[in-house]
């Protein structure tokens, strides 16, 4: 079956065309151009018969619903012809988990990036060290290196494209061919470019993860996540997101759906204005570095260049060395950056983070206080101008 049955969409769409047109079923809807938002558990059957074998497109609410099946058609023609199958978590991290646990049993060994978001570590640390699963830390800068890390029983490698705090960008087809050399799967956490802006499936992933919590809401207001598997992977996803009960909640899954509709516009106004903010922060005086792959400075920019199409609105700082009071000084002053964690909404954002207490495989010496900033979809000038009244008070309490 075609990803929608609305007839009168192009042949072949390009990615914009696709996000506002797949998964759209107009006469199932009676018309109306999105679906419903369908709470339910029980699905009734006319006959026994049918109950008996299970007879319809659908059985039982946590298997999927009119509103689940839109969004994993619309994904699932996002990601392109690669993807087998769309599941769909209640967060991003459970997303993570439960792929983890999927494709991993007891005895195995997993290699994970040194730069992954410390949830996914502490899982890895905990629960699937509990049950028996190994993992060993690399470097995100490896490349084709990992080839010696390999184990006998190695059986994935987990990447974030990049880390989303220090923002390495890892040479995600050198990694992808080093481990199906060596009969491991590849999973990419995906959710700063998202597919839109990195193709994950075209470049030897098997599994791309997205915290749709982030840029596929795009409001601050749902937990999500989405799982998209090839045709070697999807089984297995798909057996244990049945088997551990994994569903997401119909007014989370519908605004998903809507959040997808807009991405490309909020994505392209998100990466504007982040790369004229990293500009415009790597010529102040108080900033060390600008940590952003689509900066011709970084050194994630020729592999940023070569397979992505396109930046998000996330990125880091480092600060000259400062005392902690005046990178307080500099946080309270802000007025338009509000200080929390997630990012991918349309607010700006800023945190201060520290790598240093849990990587393992490299060392992490920014050389100075470090800051993550989410850019919204406020006007520069005003985000520019709220952090020069930042700087200021950083400056007044003793941060030059
Ligand atoms: C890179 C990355 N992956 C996964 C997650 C987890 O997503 P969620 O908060 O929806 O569980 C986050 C959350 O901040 C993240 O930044």
């Amino acid at each position: 079956m075609s990803a929608s049955e609305d007839d009168r969409r192009p042949t072949s769409p390009k990615a914009e065309t696709t996000l506002v047109t797949a998964g759209r079923d107009t006469r199932t809807q009676k018309g109306f151009v999105n679906p419903p938002v369908v709470h339910g558990s029980t699905v009734l059957y006319p006959t026994a018969d049918d109950l008996r074998a299970h007879r319809g497109e659908y059985r039982y609410g946590r298997h999927g619903t009119p509103t689940t099946k839109a969004l994993q058609e619309a994904m699932m023609e996002l990601e392109g012809p690669q993807c087998a199958g769309v599941g769909i978590a209640p967060s991003g991290l459970s997303a993570i988990t439960t792929t983890l646990l999927a494709v991993l049993k007891a005895g195995d060994h997993l290699m994970m990036c040194d730069n992954v978001y410390q949830p996914s570590r502490k899982f890895c640390d905990g629960l699937l060290s509990n049950y028996g699963i190994e993992t060993t830390y690399f470097d995100p800068l490896i490349g084709a290196n990992i080839s010696a890390l390999f184990k006998p029983n190695t059986r994935a490698v987990f990447v974030e494209a990049p880390g989303s705090q220090s923002l390495e960008m890892p040479d995600v087809p050198a990694i992808a061919d080093a481990a199906h050399a060596r009969g491991a799967i590849v999973i990419d956490d995906n959710t700063w470019a998202t597919p839109l802006y990195h193709r994950s499936l075209e470049q030897g992933v098997d599994i791309s993860i997205q915290a749709a919590t982030k840029y596929i809401g795009g409001h601050s207001d749902i937990m999500f996540g989405t799982v998209s598997a090839n045709a070697s992977t999807w089984s297995p996803i798909r057996a244990a997101i049945q088997q551990l009960g994994i569903c997401a909640g119909p007014d989370d899954v519908f605004l998903a759906l809507r959040g997808l509709r807009t991405l490309s516009v909020r994505l392209a106004q998100h990466q504007r204005s982040a790369l004229e903010m990293a500009e415009w922060l790597s010529a102040r005086p108080e900033v060390a570095r600008v940590l952003h792959p689509a900066l011709k400075s970084d050194p994630g920019y020729n592999i940023w260049k070569r397979d992505f199409s396109g930046a998000s609105g996330l990125f880091s700082i480092v600060l000259k060395p400062a005392p902690l009071q005046a990178v307080d000084a500099l946080l309270n002053a802000l007025k338009l950056f509000g200080m929390g964690f997630s990012w991918g909404g349309f607010e700006s954002l800023i945190v201060p983070f520290d790598c240093v207490t849990y990587r393992t495989a490299t060392k992490w010496a920014p050389g100075g206080p470090t800051l993550r900033l989410h850019i919204g979809l406020e006007n520069v000038e005003d985000l520019k101008a709220d952090l020069a009244h930042g700087f200021e008070a950083f400056n007044a309490a003793g941060g030059k």
